[in-house]
C-alpha cells in the first residue's frame, strides 16, 4: 500500500538538508572527468508546486525553504540555493524540486541517471518531468530491486540516494540489506540514506525512532572505507509530537563533505530551528 505523497512535504526542513547534501555530493562526483551513474531508488515526482493543495495543507515548506528564501546563505549552500532560484525563474518561490531534479542539474553529458518510483500517479509525473533529459531513465519499479541490477556500474563510479517513506517498519531493514548487498557488488559506491528523527512520546513513534537509530548504527558498521552521519533537529526530541528532525547516513562520502556541512549547519539551526533545543551533529568515521 503506497499512501505517502511527497507533495505534502516538499521543501520542508528535511528536504533542505537532504537536497543541499545531494547537491554537494553530486558536484563532488562531477569534479573528475570520468562519468558517473546516479541512482535514485525512491525518486517521487521531482518537481513540486508550493501553491498546490497538498503543499498548502501542511505548509511544511514554511519551516524549510521558505524560511531561508531570499536570505544570504553561507557560500557552501549557494549552489543549492542557485538551483532553487533557477527553477523558479523569478523572485517568487513557487516551485521546489526533488532529489532527482537537483542531481540531474549537476550531471554532465557523460553521466547517467536511473530513477525508481512505485506510486502509479507519482511515476507518471516523474516520467513527464524528466522526459526531455536523454541521460535520465525513470522506471515504475521497486528501487531496492532496481539498484541491485545496476551495480557494479560500467562507469565504475556511482552515487545512490535511498529515501524511502518508512511507512512500514520493514523498510529500515530493507535499507540496511540493500546497502549491504550493494557494497558487496560495488564497495566504492557512494550511498546517501535519509532517515527521520521521530519524537518518542507514543509507543509507535518510540519504536520507529529506535529502528532509525539502529539502522544508522548498522549502516556505519558495514565495513565501508568511510562513513558520515549528519543530523539536524528543529526542536528537542521530547518537545513536539512527530518528526523533529532528520538524518542522513552517507557511506563513502566525499572527503570534504563533513567540513562543508560544518560550514552550513549553524545557518540552518539559526534559521530553521523552532526552539532553543534545535541543533545538529556531524560524525565522520574512517576505516
Ligand atoms: C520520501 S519520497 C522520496 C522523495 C525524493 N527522494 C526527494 O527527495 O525528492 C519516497 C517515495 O518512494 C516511493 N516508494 C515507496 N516504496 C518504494 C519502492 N520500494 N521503490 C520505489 N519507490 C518507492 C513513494 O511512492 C514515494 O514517492
Amino acid at each position: 500500500m503506497l499512501s505517502y505523497r511527497h507533495s505534502f512535504h516538499a521543501g520542508n526542513h528535511a528536504d533542505v538538508l537532504k537536497h543541499w547534501l545531494c547537491v554537494l555530493t553530486a558536484q563532488y562526483m562531477g569534479q573528475k572527468d570520468k562519468p558517473f551513474l546516479y541512482v535514485d531508488t525512491h525518486a517521487a515526482v521531482g518537481v513540486y508546486s508550493l501553491q498546490s493543495r497538498d503543499a498548502k495543507k501542511t505548509s511544511e515548506s514554511d519551516g524549510g525553504i521558505k524560511a531561508i528564501w531570499g536570505k544570504k546563505v553561507p557560500a557552501v549552500m549557494q549552489p543549492y540555493m542557485d538551483l532553487v532560484q533557477s527553477i523558479n525563474k523569478s523572485e517568487k518561490l513557487n516551485l521546489y524540486p526533488g532529489s532527482p531534479w537537483f542531481v540531474q542539474q549537476c550531471l554532465r553529458a557523460q553521466d547517467k541517471a536511473r530513477l525508481y518510483e512505485l506510486h502509479p500517479q507519482d511515476f507518471v509525473l516523474l516520467n513527464k518531468n524528466f522526459k526531455e533529459y536523454r541521460n535520465v531513465k525513470a522506471e515504475k519499479a521497486d528501487g531496492f530491486v532496481g539498484v541491485k541490477s545496476l551495480l557494479p556500474p560500467p562507469q565504475k563510479r556511482a552515487m545512490v540516494v535511498i529515501d524511502p517513506p518508512y511507512e512500514q517498519e520493514h523498510e529500515y531493514k530493507m535499507v540496511v540489506q540493500s546497502v549491504k548487498d550493494s557494497l558487496k557488488r560495488f564497495p566504492g559506491g557512494t550511498f546517501v540514506v535519509w532517515y527521520p528523527l521521530i519524537n518518542r512520546r507514543s509507543m509507535n513513534s518510540a519504536n520507529k525512532q529506535n529502528m532509525a537509530e539502529k539502522m544508522a548504527g548498522q549502516l556505519s558498521r558495514l565495513g565501508a572505507k568511510s562513513f558520515l552521519d549528519v543530523r539536524f533537529w528543529v526542536n528537542g526530541k521530547d518537545e513536539n509530537p512527530g518528526m523533529y528532525g532528520s538524518g542522513l547516513a552517507v557511506i563513502n562520502p566525499p572527503w570534504n563533505l563533513a567540513g562543508q556541512l560544518e560550514e552550513g549547519m549553524p545557518f540552518l539551526v539559526e534559521n530553521l530551528g523552532q526552539t532553543e533545543q534545535a541543533g545538529y551533529s556531524v560524525d565522520y568515521l574512517e576505516g
